[in-house]
């Protein structure tokens, strides 16, 4: 295993970093349960294996990770759930400035912030201004977040600036679309990742991930290591990238 990891670290090409790492961080009821925990202990652990990915994506040099915490479908869980997910984002937030501090990572949240809590949209602003002018990676915490909203919010958005005629509809393009999004000014995701075995998108950023390699690991979030992240890029430097030429 010693060996393998510094095989790993001797061919990570620096030069050929994803810089737009996708997480869907899944697994972590399941974590619990296979440990007789309730689901809220998953999540805890989740959030601790979160602060150590964003870490080693910063020390790599990654430049920008969006981490999926809250789906516009994760309302449909039980409230006591919901409640345990809000009040575990917030603190995330709240303790972001300290834990993060050494890190240099500024924070953003994308997603639809009206269903969020007051204190919740007023915790995220905070946090955005505070870590605004950081040099480190960019941290996309994708909250009360789905594909599809995020496109009709670009749709309606677009037609608003067409109607007041800042924009002409012949002049919209992809980059147009592009600039509407939460992730606006930011290059593509190029490696999304999933953890715990599911292979499916579950609305994450459909637009972003056009040409995005696709790592499925089997692993649950929880159970996701720094050395896990580094086999994923080096699989990712393994890929055939085309983008449709040949
Ligand atoms: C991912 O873990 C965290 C969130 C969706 C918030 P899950 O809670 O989906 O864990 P599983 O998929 O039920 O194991
Ligand atoms: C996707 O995981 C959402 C997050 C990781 C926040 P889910 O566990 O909600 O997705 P499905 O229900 O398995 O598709
Ligand atoms: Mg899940």
């Amino acid at each position: 295993m010693i060996f393998r990891r510094k095989k790993i670290d001797n061919e990570i090409d620096m030069n050929n970093l994803p810089q737009h790492i996708g997480v869907i961080m899944d697994g972590n009821g399941r974590w619990a349960k296979k440990r007789g925990l309730p689901r809220s202990a998953g999540h805890k652990a989740g959030a601790e294996s979160l602060k150590k990915i964003v870490t080693e994506a910063n020390n790599l040099g990654v430049k920008y990770i969006t981490v999926y915490a809250f789906s516009t479908e994760n309302w449909k869980r039980p409230q006591a759930e919901v409640d345990y997910l809000m009040n575990l984002l917030m603190d995330y937030l709240v303790n972001a400035e300290k834990t993060l501090a050494g890190e240099n990572v500024r924070i953003r949240a994308i997603g639809s912030r009206k269903e969020l809590s007051e204190e919740m949209r007023v915790q995220i602003k905070k946090t955005e201004e505070l870590t605004k002018d950081r040099k480190g990676i960019v941290m996309n915490i994708a909250l009360n977040y789905g594909g599809r909203e995020e496109l009709v919010h670009a749709a309606r958005e677009i037609s608003e600036a067409v109607k007041s005629g800042r924009l002409k509809s012949e002049d919209i393009d992809e980059n147009t679309i592009n600039s509407y999004l939460y992730t606006a000014g930011q290059p593509d995701v190029d490696l999304l990742i999933r953890t715990s075995g599911e292979q499916r998108l579950s609305n994450f950023m459909l637009w972003q991930v056009s040409y995005a390699e696709m790592i499925f690991v089997k692993k649950a979030w929880p159970d996701f290591k720094p050395e896990d992240l580094r086999e994923c890029i080096l699989a990712f430097q393994g890929r055939g990238r085309r983008f449709g030429g040949i």
